[in-house]
């Protein structure tokens, strides 16, 4: 673990994927916010520039799923929050095929049993990167169409991420649930994703658009987002354990 040395005062966020495009938009806010960060990446090159120097950022550089269950409760100790961005990559067909298919379901569930295991004093928040293409379980989202639901459901048969994202997101919602004394979570689902600065946005309970007609969602926004959610205990309490879509106010759905 390479540590720049921390400013103790701070709450810690434990980052998942800060290397990727919103995951090094968290990073950035964080740090900018004053918040302490440990970041397990796989290459630290991939960091945005600058960051390294920060006295805020202790980098562990591992694939996360190598890192035994011990070494997982060592880091989560002391760590007010968990921000996950992981995703995979979609570059090639290998990448989208390839192993690991259920990494951000893996990564989940063994980050929250290592903070069960430790067994905090407070509940630690996880805060996971979803999408739109997941459903609340239960059928509690706004219905889809009988052609978007057929869609959605080819998507998470033949594409592993698209599965991936649900199993995580099912994770939270059944096998940790609500009353977890350890864990809390929130599953943050942006709608397309956008480069660009933060701007006004809107939070929603359940779905609004149609994968058909979809709307956008820049990636600071949701960056944004996840940082308040660590700092704002108001606005943790209000989608503790739900699954808020995220829409930038200049789309259509508002
Ligand atoms: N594209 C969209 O419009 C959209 C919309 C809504 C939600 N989402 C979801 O949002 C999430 C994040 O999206 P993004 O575009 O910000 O992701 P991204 O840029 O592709 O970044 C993915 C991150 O995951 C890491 N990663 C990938 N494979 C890994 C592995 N095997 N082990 C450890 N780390 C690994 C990458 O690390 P390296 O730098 O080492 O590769 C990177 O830090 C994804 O789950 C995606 O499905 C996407």
């Amino acid at each position: 673990m390479k540590t720049s040395g921390a400013r103790q005062e701070q709450p810690t966020v434990l980052l998942l994927g800060g290397t990727g495009r919103t995951g090094r938009l968290v990073l950035s806010q964080l740090l900018g916010r004053g918040v302490n960060v440990r970041a397990i990446v796989r290459s630290a090159d991939r960091l945005p520039e600058g960051v390294s120097a920060d006295p805020g950022l202790t980098v562990v550089e591992a694939d996360l799923l190598s890192l035994s269950d011990e070494y997982l409760q060592g880091l989560v100790q002391e760590c007010g929050a968990v921000i996950s961005c992981l995703g995979h990559n979609t570059t090639t067909l290998k990448d989208i095929y390839g192993s690991p298919r259920d990494l951000v379901t893996r990564a989940a569930t063994r980050i929250c049993r290592a903070i069960e295991a430790v067994q905090p004093a407070e509940p630690v928040k996880y805060i996971l990167m979803s999408s739109v293409s997941v459903n609340k379980p239960a059928g509690r989202d706004a219905r889809r169409g009988r052609l978007e639901k057929a869609v959605v459901a080819m998507l998470r048969g033949v594409v592993p991420p698209a599965k991936d994202n649900q199993r995580a997101a099912d994770f939270l919602c059944r096998g940790i649930g609500t009353a977890n004394p350890f864990v809390e979570w929130v599953a943050v689902r942006p709608d397309s994703l956008l480069d660009g600065p933060v701007t006004e946005y809107f939070l929603h309970d359940s779905l609004v658009s149609s994968l058909f007609r979809p709307d956008s969602t820049n990636r600071a926004n949701v960056a944004h987002f996840m940082c308040e959610l660590v700092q704002n205990p108001r606005l943790w309490g209000e989608w503790r354990g739900g699954l808020p879509v995220v829409i930038n106010a200049a789309s259509g759905a508002n």
